[in-house]
């Protein structure tokens, strides 16, 4: 790594020269070498399967349905023991709608309830970053006529949706950090760390794993020391780095047929203090229009440069089936780094991840 490279050029560089690895959650499982040297020219291969063809991936599923429509991920890399949550998220979300709801208000419901399930990486369970104390989280939203709003690396609130949800009344589209965090609780939020015995018990539960990667021979390990940028000190017993689950989302189809989709999330990579990924990055973690919905989880940095929720979109939009575009997105993802996509479409829903995959769905009638 060049001596004389700024923060914002590292972060670049670790957006897109990060080796690959083959965890769901991005903790690598062997010594991780950062190559700098041809990184500009690093692009994503067009993708070459058909749409017929979207290969094997570990979860699948979707299906015509009419009528109020929710549907939910816990994470991509969430095994399916957890669905339970995530099914609760999607009839929370399904049940605004029967009371009246737009799509919008419920899929902010459902994700919401995804956000206080503490096993998931959102609000009461999203993921202590390295330094051991600092917890900073994304979150967004839109809504099928455009609106769309988010909050970045925002810290020390309980639901970051509702931030999201709060800026779109604002006259702003995407807040960030600490001015992100006094507008919440200047709205009325609760100046509350969400933190919890289960994000603490991840956080151990990596620290060994990764101590063992970086004990390994051959380790050329990015300098976290050297780039420190924390307010909080390296911890003394802290020489790895962690990270932990992913984002959880929900897309919503009303009985206008309005479409709408949330996400939430406490970040997924090994990251310095302010990284941020795909979920507040218009059109990369989610998109709606009037054709669809699209939520994704997994690797921000991959799917931003893919504008993936946008371009699903915009497939779902041609004419293919939200199942159909959807899946064939995970099969093209690198298969070295983690995807999950959950979409609704005017004809029903689909979920894809190329690894396991907690997801819910809540249906008003199976008949198209
Ligand atoms: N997918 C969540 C993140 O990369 O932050």
């Amino acid at each position: 790594m060049s001596r004389s490279l700024g923060s914002a050029g590292l972060l670049l560089l670790l957006a897109a020269c990060a080796t690959p690895h083959d965890d769901p959650f991005d903790v690598p499982t062997r010594p991780v070498v950062y190559k700098t040297p041809d990184c500009p020219t690093q692009r994503r291969p067009r993708p070459t399967r058909s749409l017929d063809d979207p290969g094997p991936l570990p979860t699948r599923a979707g299906a015509p349905a009419a009528g109020r429509i929710a549907v939910t991920h816990a994470g991509v890399g969430t095994p399916p023991e957890l669905s339970d949550g995530a099914e609760r998220a999607a009839k929370t979300a399904l049940d605004a709608m029967l009371e009246g709801q737009p799509a919008l208000e419920a899929a902010v419901a459902g994700t919401i309830v995804l956000e206080d399930d503490p096993r998931y990486n959102a609000g009461t369970g999203a993921n202590i970053r390295l330094d051991n104390a600092t917890i900073q989280m994304d979150a967004s939203l839109m809504n099928d006529d455009g609106a769309f709003a988010a909050v970045a690396v925002i810290e020390r609130v309980k639901n970051p949706i509702r931030a999201a949800r709060l800026v779109l009344d604002s006259p702003h589209v995407l807040m960030a950090g600490a001015g992100a965090t006094r507008f919440a609780h200047l709205s009325g939020l609760e100046d509350v760390v969400p933190v919890s015995a289960e994000a603490k018990a991840k956080y151990d539960a990596r620290l060994e794993r990764l101590k063992a990667v970086y004990e390994a021979d051959g380790s050329l390990e990015f300098d976290w020391k050297k780039y420190w940028n924390f307010p909080n000190a390296l911890p003394a017993d802290m020489e790895a780095w962690r990270h932990g689950g992913d984002t959880v989302g929900t897309v919503a189809r009303d009985a206008e047929g309005r479409f709408a989709a949330t996400l939430s999330t406490g970040g997924t990579s090994v990251t310095l203090y302010g990284r941020v990924g795909d979920v507040p990055v218009y059109g990369a973690g989610l998109y709606a229009g009037p054709a669809g919905a699209v939520a994704c989880t997994g690797k921000g940095e991959e799917i931003i440069r893919q504008a993936l929720a946008r371009t699903v979109y915009e497939q779902i939009a041609s004419g293919i089936s939200a199942r159909e575009a959807v899946h064939a997105a995970a099969a093209e993802f690198p298969e070295d780094a983690a995807v999950g996509l959950i979409a609704v479409d005017r004809a029903g829903w689909g979920v894809a991840a190329n690894r396991e995959m907690a997801y819910g769905k809540a249906i008003e009638s199976s008949a198209p």
